[in-house]
Order: structure tokens, then C-alpha cells, then sequence
């Protein structure tokens, strides 16, 4: 494991790579459970997707063995697939509570995500919108899109976009098709906290892992700050770190 600063390319951008997907995944394990442990009333802004799966595991288990305390801690998440009930397997309400509030022991009125069945799109957006501003984040996590996405800002969305409605990007359908039982069933739209409201939290960690994001982390890091490649814009945090294991970081 090593890092990189890229003096030039991103000045603020630190960069870990690691040889694989549980070393990525234990490395940004220790730098959570820093945050909170530091600060048990955080505000974290935490993501779906498979790639944080491995840390969300290790949290758990740290909290098994070391007792962290979650008790007090308030999460928002980035994003929710429209149209499905947060009892609805794939949405994303159940990825978390199924895969880390409950064992953490956080409370439901602790976290907050878009309401996937909200019919007035406008109300909702407005309702995210605020919860975010009443809730600055002490911390980020996010997960990367083979096409350079950023929760579910895809390519050509604003950098100064607040939470809004996406029509998902044929390639976004198709990568997470895998986790429903067919294509047909992945929804099209979706609401997502906007670029703007990103990089408003404090401190961003991006994880990445597999050689399909390769293309999406080059981009970030190294290529212009462009809206075509939403997570370019990490770029200008003042406080970002990119954990991402060899497979993925093999064209920088
Ligand atoms: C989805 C989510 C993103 C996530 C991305 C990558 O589109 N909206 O927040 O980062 O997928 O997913 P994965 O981690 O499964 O590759």
C-alpha cells in the first residue's frame, strides 16, 4: 500500500492505493471509525453500491469488538431509486438499514434518504434539500460509476446541482442490473443529492475497486475538471481522500 499526491493534476486529492479490495475496504474502515470516535454526533453522508460493502462489514465488526458508539451519530444518503418503497429489497432505505444501521444500532429518525415513492418530485428535492442544510456533513463517503458518476449524478449534470431527479444513464441500468433479477426490473429514475451539496461535506472519502472503474478513476484524478465526468469535480475539495485498490488504479 502507498500513496500518491499528484502535485500537479489534483492538488488536494490524497490518493491510497491498495492491492486489493479488503485492504481498501480496511483502510477506510480505520479512517471512519477515527471520525466518529473523535466525534460521536457526526453527521455522515454514506452511500450504496457493492464497493463500500466491505467497510460497512468492518464497522460492524469493529463495533462488536471495540464498542464504538453510533447512538448519536446522524446519517444522509446520497440517493434512492424512484418509484420503490423503502421496504422494497433493492431500494436503497433497506441496502442500509440491512447492511449497517441496524447492526450499528443507529436509529431510523437518525438517518435520512430521499422518499423513493414521494409522487411531488419537486417537494422532495426541496424537503432532501433542507434536511441537508440542517445536517452539514462531518464526512462523505462515495462510491465511483464506471461512467464517472458520483451517487447518481450522471455525466453533464451540473456542479452546481442540489438534490434532483436523474433518468439513469443506459450504462448505470446495465451495471446494476446485476443485483436485480433482471434488467427490466432496475428503475429508470432516480432522486440524488446534487454535485453542489457533495462537496459542501467537510471531508469526502471515494472508495473505487476492480479494473471496470479504471477508465472513471483516471478521469478523476487526472483528467480536466469537466462536467461530462461528474467525479472530476472532487478535484477542487479541499479535503479528499481516494482509497482505491491496483485494479483500479491501474491506468494512472
Ligand atoms: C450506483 C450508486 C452510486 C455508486 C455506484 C457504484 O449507481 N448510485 O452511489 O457509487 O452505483 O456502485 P458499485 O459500488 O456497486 O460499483
Amino acid at each position: 500500500m502507498y500513496r500518491r499526491k499528484f502535485a500537479k493534476e489534483t492538488q488536494n486529492m490524497n490518493i491510497i492505493i491498495t492491492d486489493d479490495y479488503e485492504q481498501m475496504s480496511a483502510r477506510a474502515a480505520e479512517i471512519a471509525v477515527r471520525i466518529v470516535t473523535e466525534n460521536p454526533n457526526a453527521v455522515l453522508g454514506l452511500a450504496t453500491g457493492t464497493t463500500p460493502l466491505g467497510l460497512y462489514k468492518r464497522l460492524i465488526a469493529d463495533r462488536a469488538q471495540n464498542g464504538t458508539d453510533y447512538s448519536a451519530v446522524r446519517t444522509v444518503n446520497l440517493d434512492e431509486y424512484m418509484g420503490l418503497p423503502k421496504t422494497h429489497e433493492q431500494s436503497y432505505a433497506y441496502f442500509m438499514r440491512k447492511n449497517l444501521f441496524d447492526a450499528l444500532g443507529i436509529a431510523p429518525e437518525n438517518t435520512n434518504i430521499e422518499d423513493g415513492t414521494a409522487t411531488d418530485e419537486q417537494a422532495e428535492c426541496a424537503r432532501y434539500d433542507a434536511t441537508l442544510e440542517k445536517l452539514p456533513r462531518d464526512f462523505q463517503l462515495l462510491g465511483l460509476g464506471s461512467n464517472g458518476h458520483i451517487a447518481f449524478n450522471e455525466p453533464n449534470t451540473p456542479f452546481g446541482s442540489t438534490t434532483h431527479v436523474v433518468t439513469l444513464a443506459d450504462s448505470t441500468v446495465k451495471d446494476n442490473s446485476r443485483l436485480f433479477s433482471q434488467i427490466s426490473e432496475v428503475p429508470r429514475k432516480a432522486f440524488t443529492m446534487g454535485l453542489k451539496s457533495i462537496m459542501q461535506a467537510k471531508k469526502i472519502l471515494v472508495l473505487a475497486s476492480g479494473a471496470n472503474k479504471a477508465d472513471a478513476v483516471f478521469g478523476m484524478v487526472r483528467g480536466e475538471v469537466t462536467e461530462s465526468l461528474p467525479a472530476s469535480v472532487l478535484q477542487l475539495h479541499p479535503d479528499c481522500t481516494l482509497i482505491v485498490d491496483k485494479a483500479a488504479a491501474s491506468k494512472l
